[in-house]
């Protein structure tokens, strides 16, 4: 059985395969509309959601199975108290495969640890969101052909976006990225990311406050809305909002194949002036979202074979209860029975991180 927690959890030959299937969704749904007859998705949704949830929906509907599930944590069980740990054991009891979200980082690990069937991560906190990177990735085949060579911009709220860390990590595999990354001060992308995916692998990069200097350069231009949800002080979060508006004026300074991508929903750091210009890709990026977890639920059920190699497994090296997560955003943090696990990430200078949500052991 495998899960989806990490977009590394996926080889790019996999990926790959992914996305030729969603193609193939599209050209001949019909093909596919009872591949997953009798099954369930159960979406647990402890967090806001539109698109990743809906588009998980009508992506299980379109393949014939069902779904079930809970849109909000005050509708659930979490309500009075339950663990995610004895969520996934009941939910996997009703369910053939499971998407979750959950505001607190590592929580699909805890799920994953307890459930009997598949888990996708659907946007855990501000960590990794690996469907929305598959989503970002079929986009980019569609529209550049390739997933080297490119200059990628991240722009908006690198600290707690998500969907950034995850894609980072996924352009991470290909050769001749170079990473821009435009932000505020305040909201730069967390080390976790940036040293693991950027620095060791040696990548180009450069950090940029202003994103009219810099657009002139980009093939991708990855925009983000700041995550209001994610600030202690909401002081903070009225100072940095309007960071970033993409305006006419700034896409003129832009290469004319430039795409421009947002996870949405978008607040006001796209102006709507924009959507027209053939580059703006971001509804088309979307509507993606439905044919490729079509794809990726048909696969983790076993019902479409990919056969290609799966990502070379590494074992770590784990250690339990020594140290402590300082991270107040991590599921330990909540979940007081969840023994504190960390890994060995870097040998050489003796790192350990969270196994949940990946904040340096001290
Ligand atoms: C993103 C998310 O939830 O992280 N939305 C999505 O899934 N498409 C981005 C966001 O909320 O800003």
């Amino acid at each position: 059985m495998r899960h989806l927690i990490n977009i590394l959890d996926l080889s790019t030959a996999e990926i790959d395969k992914l996305i030729d299937i969603a193609d193939d969704i599209i050209r001949h749904p019909q093909i596919y509309g009872d591949v997953c007859h009798g099954k369930i998705l159960a979406t647990l949704f402890y967090e806001p959601s539109t698109r990743t949830r809906l588009s998980f929906e009508s992506a299980m509907l379109s393949l014939g199975g069902e779904v079930l599930g809970f849109s909000e944590q005050s509708s659930s069980s979490a309500a009075k108290g339950e663990s995610v740990a004895d969520t996934a054991v009941m939910v996997s009891g009703y369910s053939d495969i499971i998407a979750m979200r959950h505001p607190k980082e590592g929580a699909p690990i805890v799920a994953a640890m307890h459930s009997s069937v598949p888990i996708i991560n659907a946007g855990d906190g501000g960590h990794y969101h690996p469907t929305q990177t598959l989503t970002d990735l079929m986009t980019i085949r569609h529209e550049m052909g390739r997933f080297d060579n490119l200059t990628v911009g991240l722009c908006g709220d690198l600290r707690f976006g998500r969907t950034v860390h995850s894609l980072i990590s996924a352009m991470s595999r290909y050769m001749g990225i170079k990473f821009v990354l435009i932000s505020p001060e305040e909201l730069r992308l967390p080390y976790f990311v940036k040293g693991k995916y950027i620095i060791d692998k040696g990548f180009e990069y450069c950090e940029s406050k202003s994103l009219e200097e810099v657009i002139g350069e980009l093939d991708i231009l990855y925009m983000t809305r700041i995550q209001k949800e994610r600030f202690v002080s909401e002081d903070e979060y009225f100072r940095l909002k309007d960071s970033y508006i993409l305006t006419p004026e700034k896409m003129a300074l832009a290469k004319k194949d430039m795409i421009v991508l947002h996870p949405l929903p978008r607040v006001n750091e796209i102006s709507v002036a924009v959507d027209d210009d053939p580059r703006a890709c971001y509804f088309k990026q979307a509507r993606n979202g439905r044919y490729i977890r079509m794809a990726l639920i048909a696969k983790l059920l076993g019902l479409i074979a990919t056969d290609v190699n799966e990502p070379q497994e590494q074992a770590e090296e784990i250690i339990t209860d020594k140290f402590t997560c300082r991270n107040s955003r991590c599921i330990t943090s909540t979940e007081q029975e969840l023994p504190q696990q960390f890994k060995l990430t870097d040998k050489e200078n003796n790192i350990w991180r969270c196994r949940y949500c990946e904040t340096r052991a001290e």
